[in-house]
């Protein structure tokens, strides 16, 4: 049977959509995607970063992941920036459907080398596996690297895919993780990502520092005592990316900013209240109500499961 991950991003290239690909770094952000997608009929990709597995202990990621499964819900579950050889086994151990091993901040060759180990290892175990080739700022920083290193060079992703036998490519084209993304205006480099559809045009591709990094939200986060200053987002960039071979849209910091927004929205207007359940499930709704808005309007993803 064909792997789950592999199978959502393929029907997504073929019917013009992408998945969303949300991260939980809290469980009420998980309950959230969760009623979200059933709500609006949307495959998704659940992700784990490293440190959420740090966070949430590898014990409770194995029971998050076998709950998931059993519930069978139209996602997958993926582990985000792998950086090494032995993340891509624990990940593959908890049961995840895919990896992502990040090499972008290392030289091509040895990029080259530690993803080939670890396809090697996915396709073993009837995983998928990303991974990424160019370099976004944020949590990817790297300061060696001039603006014009970091985009993905359309020849070498073509060579990249031949060498390792990914199954999808992360590519830089001017997004940035985190919610600080730019410092003047923001630019999608589109003109690169028709050449790498030109070049690999079977593989389906990964935007990874979508969050939109909505101005209202941050406003009213920092009118509830916030202090959340000069954040900027891709806000207005993304419009029409689903109709491109991106399959899959990575968003994190928006649904942080959201989950946030509630809690203080929710300690602000019940200042007596000290039952978590209370505030985090307004937490939730926040989550629910972006979510929602970025599988419909940013990856078109709503009404795609049968
Ligand atoms: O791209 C990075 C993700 O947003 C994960 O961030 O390592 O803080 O969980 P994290
Ligand atoms: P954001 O920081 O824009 O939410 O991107 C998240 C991401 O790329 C996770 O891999
Ligand atoms: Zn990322």
């Amino acid at each position: 049977m064909k792997n789950i991950h592999t199978k959502l991003l393929k029907k997504a290239m073929k019917e013009g959509y992408a998945v969303p690909a949300f991260n939980f770094p809290s469980l009420e952000i998980l309950l959230a995607i969760i009623e979200t997608i059933k709500e609006t009929k949307s495959p998704a990709i659940l992700q784990v970063s490293e440190s959420a597995i740090k966070y949430f202990t590898p014990c409770i990621i194995k029971g998050i992941v076998s709950s998931i499964h059993e519930q069978k819900l139209p996602v997958s579950i993926h582990l985000d920036h792998g950086h090494s050889y032995e993340s891509i086994k624990l990940a593959i151990n908890l049961g995840f459907d895919s990896v992502m091993i990040d090499g972008s901040l290392l030289s091509f060759k040895e990029n080259v080398k530690l993803t080939k180990k670890c396809a090697n290892l996915a396709h073993k175990k009837r995983v998928h596996i990303e991974a990424e080739i160019g370099a976004l700022k944020g949590d990817d920083d790297n300061p060696n690297a001039s603006d014009v290193d970091r985009f993905t060079n359309p020849l070498e992703a073509k060579k990249f895919v031949e060498l390792t036998n990914v199954d999808s490519l992360a590519i830089a084209i001017g997004t940035n993780h985190g919610a600080y993304k730019f410092k003047g205006d923001g630019k999608i480099r589109k003109d690169i990502l028709k050449k790498i559809e030109k070049y690999i045009p079977n593989i389906p591709l990964v935007l990874h520092g979508a969050s939109l990094i909505e101005p209202e939200i941050v406003t009213e986060l920092n009118s509830l005592g916030g202090k959340i200053n000069n954040a900027k987002g891709n806000d207005g960039l993304l419009n029409g990316i689903y109709k491109t071979h991106i399959c899959k849209i990575n968003m994190d910091s928006d649904l942080r900013l959201a989950y946030t927004l509630g809690i203080r929205k929710s300690l602000h207007e019940n200042p007596e209240n000290f039952d978590p359940r209370v505030y985090g499930k307004i937490g939730l709704q926040q989550v629910k109500e972006t979510a929602k808005s970025r599988i419909i309007k940013i990856c078109h993803s709503n009404n795609k499961v049968n």
